[in-house]
């Protein structure tokens, strides 16, 4: 399957800075043709670019949506309002959200529903903190993410699904999982999905690496068998660490 280089710009990017990136990214990506699927997830405020970059091969993921559908819920935006941007994709459970927001396994999967009902493709994040690597129990840790936050998600709805393993430990720490740790889960992911749907919906889900991924150590990780493609925070900032990570995964397609 084709790479995904996913950006989370996280909360960076003033809506000028946002638009500036983006026609950069639009000029560079201008008369070429590109295997990978690009997706930036950006903060709320740049959804509104969603149509104007899609024809460029550009696609605009929110980083989060609420629980709810709509209603008294002050500073909150909904999955519906996301979609109705042109946005096709949310980054949910990611672990800032998990640490920072509380945002709960069982929330998790209210959102990923919410997001499915309102046709939005959802990137779903997991990933084991340093002390449970420790304790040897990622695998534990991830399969119940997996579990608890796909509860109820009907084998049709996987076709929608992107999952991002994140190892907290390398998020934004400047340590990245080897390639051969990624590979690892990945493959206990893939293995995971199999036995609570299908071998195909197992072989078809892609599975994003993130925490760390720069254009140093992009080919190795990109390069794994089951490693589908990158969710990738500080170096989705820059323009120029962006192209070179779509060069990369092009590199590879
Ligand atoms: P990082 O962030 O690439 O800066 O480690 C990844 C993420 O949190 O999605």
């Amino acid at each position: 399957m084709d790479l995904i280089v996913a950006g989370n710009w996280k909360m960076n990017m003033t809506l000028p800075e946002g638009r500036e990136f983006l026609n950069d990214l639009k000029d560079y990506l201008s008369g070429k043709t590109i295997q990978s699927q690009l997706i930036l997830g950006v903060p709320f405020i740049h959804l509104g670019e969603s149509q104007g970059v899609k024809e460029s091969g550009i696609y605009l993921a929110a980083q989060n949506c609420s629980q709810y559908s709509s209603g008294a819920y002050t500073g909150e935006v909904s999955a519906a309002q996301v979609e109705s941007t042109g946005s096709e994709y949310v980054i949910l459970g990611h672990s800032e959200r998990r640490q920072y927001f509380g945002d709960s396994d069982h929330v998790i999967n209210q959102k990923i529903r919410e997001a499915l009902s309102n046709n939005l493709r959802p990137i779903f994040c997991v990933g084991e903190l340093l002390q449970e690597r420790q304790n040897g129990n990622q695998e534990n840790v991830v399969n119940l993410q997996l579990e608890n936050g796909l509860n109820g998600i009907s084998e049709s709805e996987m076709e929608k699904i992107i999952i991002a393993y994140e190892p907290v430990w390398a998020i934004g720490t400047g340590e990245t999982a080897s390639p051969e740790q990624a590979e690892e889960m990945h493959a206990s992911i893939r293995k995971r999905l199999g036995s609570l749907y299908t071998e195909d919906v197992a072989q078809k889900t892609p599975i994003l690496y993130g925490g760390s991924v720069k254009p140093d150590n992009a080919k190795d990780i990109f390069g794994q068998p089951n490693v589908n493609g990158g969710l990738i925070g500080g170096a989705s900032l820059k323009l120029d660490s962006y192209t070179e990570l779509i060069r990369i995964a092009e590199e590879l397609a």
